[in-house]
């Protein structure tokens, strides 16, 4: 699989480097939907890859598909346990047709940032939810991080009442639509793919996303600028089907989990200063990002507060307390 090698270490890299394998490799297929170019899923399942294909040459073969090329969130994981693909990286508001756990994860204003989470995560209550999945067919693996999302529109956003009667663009989660519900906003799910094209248009007015991706998709280009408000999480789980994992040779499945391992402590570690610099990217364009005084925070954070108790009971209360415990 050398080319397939090669091609991961590539900078123009938005093509999966998926011609190498070798006979006799068993291929992973990994799917994601982001780009590849300074991006921490992109970034990370590059390097996933290209360790993968160097160190189990022979025996397995990578394939990443990035942009939304092979699958969308919404079938990724079907496909997954039809066995026609192996591995992917939803975000975590992507699994609600299999737990009600994960929707811990898009409480609002519940982490003070990443490092956060990573405690999160890294907690018995946090690796617990790598197994929420496995009375469907899935497995988590692992964590990766994106970053704390913002919020935009066509307009300022700086206090709650700017987002009234606005439409937003969510991801597929009920606790995300309950988030803008509250604010009297009309929230809209829908693919990533086709955001960037919605705002254009006008379909929806807003959005919200981590730094990266708001970057990545150019979304600041049809928005009034962004404000500041880190006010939730956009986080991935690195996923797999239980079947295709428990099938794997035990060599085979300890140099994954380990690889595997290390490729996430790396990038994980590296995901504050990819945000920065995305952010920064952005304001270089000229667009204007707005930053919140205490007092309009605090009222993004008392307008939002009661969809905490809404969804306390999908995930259980031990397990807010953990995550709340995680800010310290
Ligand atoms: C989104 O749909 O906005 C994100 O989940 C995309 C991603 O994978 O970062």
């Amino acid at each position: 699989n050398d080319d397939a090698a090669a091609g991961s270490e590539g900078t123009s890299g938005d093509v999966a480097a998926n011609s190498g394998c070798d006979a006799g490799e068993q291929v992973i297929k990994f799917s994601h939907v982001t780009n590849t170019d300074k991006h921490p899923k992109g970034i990370a399942a590059n390097l996933l890859q290209e360790r993968v294909n160097e160190e189990m040459n022979g025996r397995m073969c990578m394939e990443v598909y990035p942009n939304s090329m092979l699958y969308d969130d919404d079938k990724v994981l079907e496909a997954m346990l039809l066995g026609d693909v192996q591995m992917a990286a939803p975000s975590l508001s992507k699994f609600e047709n299999y737990t009600t756990k994960l929707r811990i994860f898009n409480f609002p204003f519940l982490f003070d940032n990443i490092d956060a989470v990573d405690r999160f995560q890294a907690s018995p209550a946090g690796q617990d939810l790598l197994n929420s999945m496995s009375d469907k067919g899935l497995k988590g693996l692992s964590f990766w991080h994106s970053g704390m999302k913002q919020l935009s529109a066509d307009k300022p956003l700086l206090v709650p009442a700017d987002a009234r009667g606005l439409k937003f663009r969510v991801e597929n989660s009920d606790v995300l639509v309950a988030v803008f519900d509250q604010l009297g906003a009309n929230p809209q799910k829908m693919s990533f793919k086709e955001v960037y094209g919605a705002l254009q248009t006008g379909v929806v007015d807003g959005q919200e996303n981590s730094w990266s991706n708001i970057y990545g998709q150019k979304f600041f280009e049809v928005q009034d600028g962004i404000t500041n408000t880190d006010h939730g999480v956009l986080d991935y789980m690195v996923v797999t089907s239980s079947r295709w994992w428990d099938g794997l040779d035990e060599q085979d499945r300890a140099d994954l989990t380990r690889i595997l391992k290390e490729v996430s402590q790396e990038r994980n570690a590296a995901v504050n200063d990819l945000e920065a610099e995305a952010r920064a990217a952005i304001e270089a364009t000229g667009t204007v990002v707005r930053e919140l005084t205490p007092e309009q925070r605090e009222q993004w954070v008392t307008a939002l507060r009661p969809v905490w108790e809404r969804f306390t009971p999908d995930v259980g209360a031990a397990t807010v307390k953990a995550a709340q415990d995680a800010n310290k």
